[in-house]
């Protein structure tokens, strides 16, 4: 079984921080988000994994990945030239799946669970019992508040799946279709026949669709634990709060004696914490500065930032970001190298989504 991560798109839902950089590259707890999905696909077994790449970010991506050995898998890269859609991406990955099974994974998506479980009785995945039904495809569903915003699943009274709608504005079950799925060879033809949809792409649910209609076999799996698709700042900062929650206290920078840690708090190399309260959940990455301040809870601060005379409040900060004199940062992006600065005076509380290298002073402008 290959593995096929679609890491194109232009994450428009995300900018700012996508104008300069691949959504799938923003941090979770200072790791990028396509890394866990590596991860994910290498501890199920799949080492043989392509990666779908758009042409604006796609070498950005190539330069984090490297050739996989990093992650125990081998990568081959596949440029999506313009973004038509998931079944499209697809498409343009036909040479290098042929006709082996494969699990799909969208590079913006975040479970709890292990992939594993899911691929368990899949052929190509697992030893398959040979009186069992064979199953096409299997997709992975959760149950979601407003599911008119994905692809969204009706199931029969057996559990089998009857039909797939994208963003339904009438949705006919509360049962969203999270960003991993498994694929026979009969997804290629099912793709041939697609017509672009209503936002002009070939839909990985019309597929899906498709193949149901020509009788091929549709399983599903509801996903266990969270799942969060963090293609927008509020999920984007769920995910890293779910995933600081997991870490484990770590100290290998510098704390001084006048400053305070709490548990789950890691402390890179090189990192230094001076006169300040770190309350976990807390990342801070290698060579950080933290000076006269208090971070936390839920904060992933970058390689090279620096934060002084300031509150830091569940918050993503990429690598090389200054904040200093800001009263309260709370529920905040910042791109790389970007720096938030104050007077002395200030006191209010910010909630901040900016890109790479922006500069915001939010000291009260005097009347003139
Ligand atoms: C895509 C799929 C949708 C699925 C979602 C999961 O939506 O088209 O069916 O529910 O991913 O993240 P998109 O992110 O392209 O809007």
């Amino acid at each position: 079984m290959k593995g096929l991560i679609l890491s194109g798109g232009q994450g428009t839902r995300l900018r700012p921080i996508t104008h300069t950089s691949a959504k799938q590259l923003v941090p979770i707890a200072n790791r990028p988000i396509l890394f866990y999905v590596i991860d994910d696909l290498a501890a199920a077994g799949i080492r043989d994994v392509g990666i779908v790449i758009s042409p604006e970010t796609g070498e950005d991506i190539r330069a984090a990945v490297g050739d996989g050995s990093a992650f125990g898998v081998s990568v081959t890269w596949i440029v999506q030239p313009e973004p038509k859609g998931l079944a499209h991406a697809v498409l343009c990955a036909r040479p290098f799946l042929g006709d082996d099974s494969f699990a799909m994974y969208l590079g913006d998506n975040m479970l709890e669970q292990h992939l594993e479980p899911f691929l368990v009785g899949f052929p190509g995945a697992d030893q398959l019992d040979p009186t069992g039904p064979v199953v096409n495809a299997r997709i992975l569903l959760a149950h979601v508040a407003d599911p008119t915003s994905f692809g969204v699943a009706e199931l029969g009274a057996d559990g089998e799946v009857l039909r797939l709608v994208e963003k339904p504005s009438d949705p006919p079950s509360d049962l969203a279709l999270v960003g991993v799925y498994l694929f026979d060879s009969s997804i290629h033809p099912a793709i041939d026949r697609l017509v672009p949809s209503a936002r002009g792409e070939l839909e990985i649910t019309d597929a899906i669709q498709q193949m149901i209609d020509s009788g091929c076999r549709v399983d599903h799996q509801v996903v266990s634990g969270w799942w969060i698709d963090t293609g927008k700042k509020d999920p984007l900062l769920e995910c890293n709060r779910l995933v600081l929650n997991r870490l484990e206290k770590r100290i290998d920078g510098e704390v001084d004696a006048a400053s305070t840690i709490g548990d789950r708090v890691v402390v890179e190399a090189g990192a230094q914490v001076i006169n300040s309260v770190v309350e976990g959940p807390a990342v801070i990455g290698p060579d950080s500065l933290i000076s006269d301040a208090q971070l936390g809870p839920y904060c992933s601060v970058g390689a090279g930032s620096r934060i002084e005379r300031s509150r830091v409040e569940n918050s993503v900060l990429l690598a090389g970001v200054t904040v200093v004199n800001v009263g309260h940062l709370t529920d905040s992006l910042i791109g790389r190298n970007s720096e938030i600065s104050g007077d002395g005076s200030t006191t209010g509380r910010f909630r901040i989504l900016i890109g790479d290298t922006c500069q915001v002073d939010v000291s009260e402008a005097e009347h003139g």
